[in-house]
């Protein structure tokens, strides 16, 4: 089993000891590119393990620790991952398949990078959890704490959606709003910093991206995906970007199988974002992504960051991949749209991948006969307000059945036979 030798700068490489994931790299920062860090194991992660060797149990992302920083055995697991990959014929989008992390245990796709960072703060001793978030992953943070046994304090704005803060205090986590963005960084690096604690998420600015143990957890969604096909991996995979950790950690998952030969190729990957922070780096040869508030205020408030994240931007440039900035009207479409024609209710955020394969399918970038992978990161019960603006409101019928057909006509446009 491969242990944990050093955290490697995503840009440069240079390494560091497996303890620095509290900061990023310096020499990048000094570079104006400053740049996250991953893990470099001392073997090959998976080898020795033949793709019909991988084990079906434990029922959670850690039948893949062969890949990880630490065994099933020590791992703080909620059941997380093994989410349904679906085809989503009748969106119109061609050979589209839609990765449904809303199944996880706190419904999306932070609960794996909750349970990697959960895992390995306990092995480093940790007394105190703190994250950063609007939502999703304050509460997959939350949540792996309580499992845990450890305190967790959670920063999040006013405003943010309330379903999201209801879910962090469910699970006894201390939340803090702030009213000003920019104190979550102040406050959340002064108890990292003079107080130890252990943070899940980004906690300083321009923000690099999240604890590089956690994003291990993302690579189980590419080796999920790969397994799914056969080992035939997919042409795209389209992701809602906002820091690029599922970027990163996906595009590092599918290298690793890729340098074991279970796979013969890797995707290319597309950022959907709001902000279009990646697309203009994208037209540059731009170090680090800028700082661009297009679409903002945006409903799709869990990827609302105005700046993209050097690690999201090398994914794309090295898969030779796309970014699109994505606006509020063809987010409200697409949650109507997968919720009606797939039965699927997505988050704002998480129908970004959508639009952004329906302008690329359209422009010829993605070819019509591509087979994609969209990863729907959380369900509509987070963020429910955009039902509410873009669809009629349920009416409230009195009287015989005569008013129901007529009311399904006026409010549905609905007649039967
Ligand atoms: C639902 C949802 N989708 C996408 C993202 C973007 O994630 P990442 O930082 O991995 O780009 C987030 C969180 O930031 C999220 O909560
Ligand atoms: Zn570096």
């Amino acid at each position: 089993m491969p242990q944990p030798s050093a955290l490697a700068c995503v840009r440069c490489g240079t390494r560091y000891p497996i303890d620095h994931y509290a900061q990023d790299c310096p020499n990048c920062r000094t570079a104006g590119a400053p740049s996250n860090l991953t893990v470099v194991y001392d073997s090959q992660p998976g080898a020795g393990l033949s793709r019909s060797d991988v084990p079906r149990r434990p029922a959670s992302l850690w039948r893949w620790d062969a890949f990880l920083p630490a065994r099933a055995d020590d791992a703080v697991s909620l059941g997380e991952g093994n989410t349904p990959l679906l085809p989503a014929p009748s969106l119109g989008l061609g050979d589209v398949w839609v990765k449904d992390e809303s199944r996880n245990p706190t419904w999306s796709f932070k609960d794996r990078l909750a349970s990697g960072a959960l895992t390995m703060a306990r092995r480093f001793g940790a007394t105190v959890i703190t994250s950063s978030s609007s939502g999703n992953a304050g509460a997959a943070a939350a949540a792996y704490a309580a499992k845990a046994g450890l305190p967790c304090v959670v920063f999040t704005f006013a405003g943010a959606s309330p379903p999201l803060v209801a879910q962090m205090r469910a699970y006894g986590a201390m939340v803090v709003v702030v009213e000003d963005k920019a104190d979550r960084w102040r406050f959340q690096s002064a108890g990292v910093r003079e107080l130890g604690w252990y943070p899940t998420s980004p906690f300083f600015g321009p923000v690099v991206g999240s604890n590089p143990y956690g994003m291990e957890g993302y690579k189980t969604i590419a080796f999920e995906i790969a397994e799914a096909f056969d080992w035939e991996v997919p042409d795209w995979c389209v992701l809602p970007v906002c820091y690029g950790d599922a970027l990163l950690g996906m595009w590092k998952g599918f290298e690793e199988l890729k340098a074991l030969g279970w796979i013969a190729r890797t995707p290319r990957f597309v950022a959907a974002e709001v902000s279009g922070s990646i697309a203009t780096a994208m037209a540059s040869d731009a170090a680090m992504p800028p700082d661009h508030p297009r679409n903002a205020p945006s409903i799709a408030t869990s990827i609302g960051a105005s700046q993209g994240t050097v690690q999201a931007l090398e994914v794309v440039r090295r898969s030779r991949g796309a970014a699109v900035a994505i606006d509020d009207d063809a987010l409200a479409r697409w949650v109507v749209t997968l919720g009606a024609k797939e039965g699927l209710w997505p988050e704002p955020s998480s129908v970004a991948p959508f639009a952004a394969i329906e302008r690329l399918r359209a422009q010829g970038v993605i070819a019509s006969d591509a087979r994609v992978v969209a990863l729907m990161t959380a369900g509509g019960l987070k963020d429910p307000a955009v039902i509410d603006t873009a669809l009629p409101a349920a009416p409230l019928v009195r009287g015989g059945f005569v008013d129901v057909l007529k009311a399904l006509r006026d409010v549905y446009g609905f007649s039967h036979g």
